[in-house]
């Protein structure tokens, strides 16, 4: 008689695309449960949901730390986020209890670089603000200086971790006409050459690049990298740009910097805190895009996220090689 197959219990922290949930459903021996929204799942549901979990499937808003950890028990084989950047998750820990991560690299690499590049030309050319005033009546007239803004054509691009992403934003930005392309980062990258990339201290990006853009993943030496003392060596003409995650920024010496012209203009896909109450002063400034944590945000990125994580999840349950496995 053939032994049954072992029940693996798996927890999903929220409603995800139908791609990953039909992997998850053809599985055998699989129990999925679900917190069913689209909205992020409680926290004290985390805890409930994660209980006798082998496998946790989990989103960039759901903090995995020791308490999630202690609660899912020693059956938890297998954490499976579904994206790229892993800061939410607690690896010392997680590495410590033998438990694999599975990520998401690679497939929203093009739709993350062109959110960046779209919003880079929204807040260097100022869009946001020229559609308000079609629809407020402030058109009135073609007029010489009105909503000027700044070209990329000649430009001095620095791009703050010049990884998967970072390059991918390069590769866009480049047949704009830009003049140099300055990266940093802990090492020199030899694929840098692709793009003529010169490989600087960062105050050499900070004060020679005419846009700034941090591309970089969030680590205890980036977080807060763009502070005070960062804003102040940047030339008074030029754009940052920050589509990585929004604890890089010192938001209150972002407001600072904006407000008393010490840089011209900020475009932000991340925020601290997500969503940004509506009250923040940023969202005060003209010279503050803010966008909502869109960079992947296509139809097919996120249907492809949904498959590789629930293919991540499957291969960390079985024992099996996971696609996308995070080196602990
Ligand atoms: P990669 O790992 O390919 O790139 C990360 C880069 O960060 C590496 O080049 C690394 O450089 C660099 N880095 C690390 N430490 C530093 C440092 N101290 N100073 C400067 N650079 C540093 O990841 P991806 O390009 O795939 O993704 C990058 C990040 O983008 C993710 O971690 C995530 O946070 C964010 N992201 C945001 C999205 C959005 O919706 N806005 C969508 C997808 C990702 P080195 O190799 O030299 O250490
Ligand atoms: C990620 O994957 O890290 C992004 O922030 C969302 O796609």
């Amino acid at each position: 008689m053939k032994a049954a197959a072992k029940l693996m219990k798996v927890f999903i922290t929220r409603r995800i695309p139908q791609e990953g949930m039909k992997i998850l459903a053809a599985a055998e021996g699989c129990e999925v449960s679900q917190w069913d929204s689209d909205e992020p799942v409680p926290r004290s549901e985390l805890l409930k949901g994660v209980q006798g979990a082998h496998g946790l499937l989990c989103l960039l808003s759901d903090k995995i730390d020791q308490e999630v950890l202690d609660a899912a028990g020693p059956n938890l084989k297998v954490i499976s986020t579904m994206s790229v950047g892993f800061d939410h998750l607690v690896l010392s820990e997680i590495k410590k209890r033998g438990i694999r991560v599975g990520y998401t690299p690679d497939v929203l690499t093009d739709a993350t670089a062109e959110l960046t590049v779209a919003l880079l030309l929204a807040t260097s050319r100022r869009l946001p603000e020229g559609v308000e005033e079609v629809k407020s009546g402030g058109w009135s007239s073609w007029k010489p200086l009105w909503l000027c803004g700044y070209g990329l054509s000649g430009s001095t691009v620095g791009i703050i971790g010049l990884g998967r992403i970072g390059m991918a934003i390069a590769q866009r930005l480049l047949p704009f006409g830009v003049k140099r392309l300055l990266y940093s980062g802990r090492t020199a990258k030899s694929y840098a050459a692709e793009v003529n990339g010169e490989f600087v201290p960062l105050d050499t990006l900070t004060s020679e690049s005419d846009f700034i853009v941090v591309s970089c993943s969030l680590t205890p030496e980036t977080q807060g990298l763009c502070d005070k003392a960062f804003f102040s060596k940047m030339k008074k003409n030029a754009i940052f740009i920050n589509s990585s995650r929004g604890a890089v920024v010192n938001q209150e010496d972002l407001y600072d910097a904006l407000s008393s012209g010490q840089i011209a203009a900020a475009g932000l896909d991340v925020t601290t805190p997500e969503p940004l109450p509506t009250n923040h002063p940023l969202l005060t400034l003209k010279n503050c895009v803010v966008l909502p944590h869109i960079g992947s945000a296509t139809y097919s990125t996120r249907g492809v996220m949904s498959a590789l994580a629930a293919q991540n999840l499957l291969g960390g349950l079985q024992g099996s090689d996971m696609p996308s496995e995070l080196t602990l």
